[in-house]
């Protein structure tokens, strides 16, 4: 695992390389299959797109990476306020302001891109919320610090503009696929446990001292700017997820594409770089230094222990739902499953959901929520039924929607 691996070392190892070949054959496979879905992209990106204000397109969200852009999907507004193509958004009444999705698409930490997407965005724009689907950095033009910056930037982009575009503020949340709901937990974690007061750590300084990743991300918080911290989100959906980067790294090695895959350079290729970028061990140390506060005086300890986790869950979103196939082959059930046991431990766990959908593979939970063409989606209604209800609540909230959409 030490210094950055080249492709120069690939061994020839024949198994290796049959296990290389079955990969990359899957992936032509899927994507020939994927050739009507791409046509019909095509068609809504360059021709209901276009010809419609309900979409911004190529929006500049980061000063810092101006190339990173990002997409809007505006849900059609109620009848009542809606007005031929001249609407004014600055109109809508509170009440009928939308849910706020920010969508962050998987794809190794490098490929993907917000075209590819297109359909899944009109699929979540259509089930009435604005959707928000940024552009991030992926390696090799960035590695995950600049991702996490991405995130978080598209994030507060989405709180500073949603309002104007007819979305609330109030109810934004963040939804990740693969190494999409890495960044999103990562993220969030992130900003989060920086924002945590110090005197919540205990007097003496030894319990933090003893975790590698919270000292670096409290180092970090001295040189930050004051302010420049993501709003409340309302929730957080993670599907098919990675979470520990050291135990996804011996999956990635099991199936023989450690070398091709861009992760361990993307996350520092080193042990401690790997859990500093992994959101369940970030958990993990959190949980042993705040059992570790004042040894000494331990009614009071408690007390703090108790306090600090009021105040992370003030931080964090306000529910979490993780989703993932047992199916699973790219990320195991388990990552989810381990990473659910840390909210869980850390009482974050009464607002956190962990689905685990019988038979799901890894792409399907972005794959069913686009048009099949034939094929069978039996994964499309329980999603879309699991990401609703997760939203919108009980049924009477989303039906009194959808009728003022249809009349
Ligand atoms: C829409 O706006 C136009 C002027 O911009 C107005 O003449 C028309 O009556 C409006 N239609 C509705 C249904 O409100
Ligand atoms: C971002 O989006 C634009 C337009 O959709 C695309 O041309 C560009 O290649 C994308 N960049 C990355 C890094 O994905
Ligand atoms: C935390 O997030 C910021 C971006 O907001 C990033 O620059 C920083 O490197 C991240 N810290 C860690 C430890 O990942």
């Amino acid at each position: 695992m030490a210094g950055p691996l080249s492709f120069s070392k690939l061994p020839l190892d024949p198994r290796r390389i049959w296990k290389l070949n079955k990969v990359v054959f899957s992936v032509i496979f899927s994507n020939l299959s994927l050739i009507p879905v791409g046509l019909s992209l095509a068609r809504y990106r360059y021709w209901t797109m276009r010809s419609s204000d309900d979409y911004l397109t190529d929006i500049q969200y980061n000063p810092l990476r101006p190339i990173n852009k990002l997409d809007v999907y505006i849900p059609r507004e109620p009848a009542q306020t809606m007005n031929s193509s001249s609407v004014r958004r600055d109109k809508i009444e509170k009440g009928s302001l939308r849910p706020v999705v920010v969508f962050i698409y998987g794809g190794a930490w490098s490929s993907g891109s917000k075209l590819i997407y297109t359909l899944l965005g009109a699929r979540l724009r259509s089930m009435g919320y604005l959707v928000i689907l940024p552009n991030y950095s992926i390696y090799p033009q960035g590695t995950v610090k600049d991702m996490e910056q991405d995130v978080k930037i598209a994030i507060q982009w989405a709180y500073n503009n949603c309002l104007e575009l007819g979305g609330d503020p109030q109810q934004i949340y963040i939804m990740g696929h693969s190494a999409g709901a890495h960044l999103c937990a990562l993220t969030v974690l992130n900003d989060s446990i920086k924002r945590i007061p110090t005197s919540l750590f205990g007097s003496s300084p030894t319990a933090v001292s003893d975790s590698p990743i919270l000292s670096a991300l409290l180092a970090e918080r001295a040189k930050e700017e004051q302010g420049d911290v993501l709003p409340r989100l309302r929730g957080m959906i993670l599907c098919s997820g990675v979470y520990e980067i050291g135990e996804h790294y011996k999956h990635e090695s099991m199936r023989g594409v450690e070398q091709i895959s861009a992760m361990a350079r993307v996350m520092g290729s080193s042990e401690p770089t790997f859990r500093q970028h992994s959101p369940t061990n970030v958990l993990q140390e959190l949980l042993q230094v705040s059992t570790r506060i004042d040894r000494h005086y331990p009614t009071e300890s408690q007390t703090r222990h108790q306090n600090m986790l009021r105040h992370l869950r003030s931080l964090l979103p306000i529910e979490t739902l993780v989703i993932h196939g047992d199916k699973d082959r790219t990320v195991p059930l388990r990552s989810s499953s381990e990473f659910f046991m840390e909210l869980k431990t850390l009482q974050l766990g009464p607002s956190a959901r962990l689905r685990v959908m019988q038979g799901m593979a890894h792409e399907e939970p972005v794959v069913a929520l686009m048009p099949s063409f034939g094929r069978r989606a039996p994964f499309r209604q329980p999603l879309m039924d699991e990401i609703s209800h997760f939203i919108d609540g009980d049924k009477s909230a989303k039906n009194a929607r959808r009728e003022a959409r249809r009349a």
